[in-house]
């Protein structure tokens, strides 16, 4: 028949708090640390295809300006080449049209009648009279030009005339974005290159066929403005809701490897840190000693006389019976820092920060005696109850590795156990080394006599 286990007077408040509240080795900020690196690189891509975009709207804006100056000096060249063709053509003269001065041809005007007089209008002067209609609207405008003007107005601005000795070395075309006045423009400047039908007027300045006669620039003053912030808002708002979704999917994740962290570092049957768990926060806790100059102290606690327990009351009894000392030890840390697990079989470890040798030995006293209290029957012993035997051992500010220490506590354990079990015995190593340190005996001393409650 299972044994009468008194209640706990802990209850199960103590199984959750340490569930719910103890600090997980390789805990979340590690993955939080991830979460915002990947947030970091995905802005960083937002942001470099917002960089891409916008130059690629600037450079798809530069291409339709181009393409529509360029169609627009073809066309020109066409209608001049047709007038070329004809070697001029005849116009009435009017206020407008006024012969030509700079046209040497000897039947450039023709008198019909009293009321009309035609002129002869040449290729660069028709150019001219369209750029004139041109510029009365605000499109495109353009200027017939050349380094060796015949008409001295028809003298090349600065950069068309940069443009023109670029041609002469063989450059075909040239475009460019320019600042206006309060806008962005385009201009565009193409080669005249003397054909045959120029001949008839050109061949006199020495021109020959395959020469560059000039140029006509042709001037968009108003570039339509991309749609940059559109391309600004779209990716302010992806940059968004993909940084929500890794937030999203993160704390998923998060919670996800925490659950799977807690059963990996929890002990199943107590639901207290395992060993692994107890090994990290051991080496952890004695690193932030060693930094803080701080002592640390470790008790190991085993039942005594356990297998008795297991063979006279069965495994589910003793099970039980390690959750309830699981549940004392619990009870009995009352620091934030302390920290209890389960070390294997029916073996538990309590770490004890900022603790000196006698504090520990203290605190290990009255788990002692805490359980001798709870009075968990145990016929098979020789104090009838279930009983804890302590073995203590200090790290004074990060003298020692975890290994060390751990054995320094397994061997007072082992005295503990030697001489008569349920009993709380400190480290051998004496500590006389350190001025102002009880001596081991000291300690050994006040406990032979523990204070009854
Ligand atoms: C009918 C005669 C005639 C023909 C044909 C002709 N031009 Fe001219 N061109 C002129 C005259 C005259 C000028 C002087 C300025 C003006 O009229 O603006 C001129 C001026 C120019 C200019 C402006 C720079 C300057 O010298 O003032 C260019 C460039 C030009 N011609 C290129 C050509 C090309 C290329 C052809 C062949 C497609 C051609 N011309 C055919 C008579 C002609």
């Amino acid at each position: 028949m299972p044994p009468q286990i008194p209640p706990s007077p802990h209850g199960h408040a103590g199984h959750r708090g340490i569930l719910e509240n103890s600090p997980l080795p390789g805990s979340a900020t590690s993955v939080s640390l991830k979460l915002i690196s990947i947030i970091s690189l995905w802005l960083l891509i937002v942001a470099a295809s917002l960089g891409w975009n916008l130059e690629q709207a600037e450079r798809h804006r530069e291409r339709l300006a181009l393409e529509a100056a360029r169609s627009f000096f073809q066309l020109l060249v066409l209608t001049r080449r047709w007038n070329a063709e004809h070697g001029g053509v005849y116009v009435p003269v009017t206020e407008q049209t006024q012969p030509n001065p700079y046209l040497k041809d000897p039947d450039r005007d023709i008198q019909i009648t009293n009321d009309l007089t035609l002129t002869k209008v040449n290729p660069a002067y028709m150019t001219r009279q369209l750029s004139e209609l041109a510029q009365k609207n605000a499109g495109a405008q353009f200027h017939i030009t050349s380094l060796n003007p015949i008409r001295p107005s028809n003298a090349a601005l600065p950069w068309e005339a940069d443009a023109l000795r670029a041609f002469e070395r063989g450059t075909k075309e040239f475009g460019q974005v320019f600042r206006g006045d309060d806008q962005w423009g385009y201009r565009y400047m193409a080669p005249l290159v003397t054909e045959k039908p120029c001949l008839k007027c050109h061949a006199d300045q020495g021109y020959r066929e395959g020469d560059i006669r000039g140029g006509i620039s042709v001037t968009l003053p108003r570039l339509t403005s991309p749609n940059s912030w559109a391309l600004i808002g779209s990716h302010i708002g992806i940059a968004l809701c993909g940084t929500l979704l890794i937030l999203v999917m993160g704390r998923l994740l998060i919670r996800a490897y925490d659950g799977l962290r807690r059963q990996a570092v929890f002990d199943a049957l107590t639901r207290i840190p395992n060993r692994r768990f107890f090994i990290e926060q051991l080496v952890h806790e004695m690193r932030r000693g060693r930094r803080e100059h701080l002592p640390l102290a470790l008790l190991i606690c085993d039942i005594d006389y356990f297998k008795g327990y297991n063979d006279t009351f069965g495994h589910q009894a003793g099970d039980v019976c390690l959750q309830r000392v699981a549940e004392l030890l619990q009870g009995c840390l009352r620091r934030g820092g302390d920290f209890c697990a389960r070390y294997g079989g029916e073996e538990f470890v309590v770490i004890l920060p900022s603790t000196e040798l006698s504090g520990a030995a203290r605190i290990g006293e009255q788990i002692r005696s805490a359980l001798v209290e709870l009075g968990i029957p145990h016929p098979v012993s020789p104090h009838r109850v279930i009983t804890l035997s302590i073995g203590v051992a200090c790290d004074r500010a990060g003298e020692q590795d975890h290994e060390a220490l751990i054995r320094d506590a397994d061997e007072a354990l082992y005295r503990a156990k030697e001489q008569g079990r349920n009993r709380v015995e400190i480290q051998a190593t004496p500590l006389t080394k350190h001025k102002g340190q009880p001596s081991a005996a000291a300690i050994q001393g006040d406990l032979s006599h523990p204070s009854e409650p």
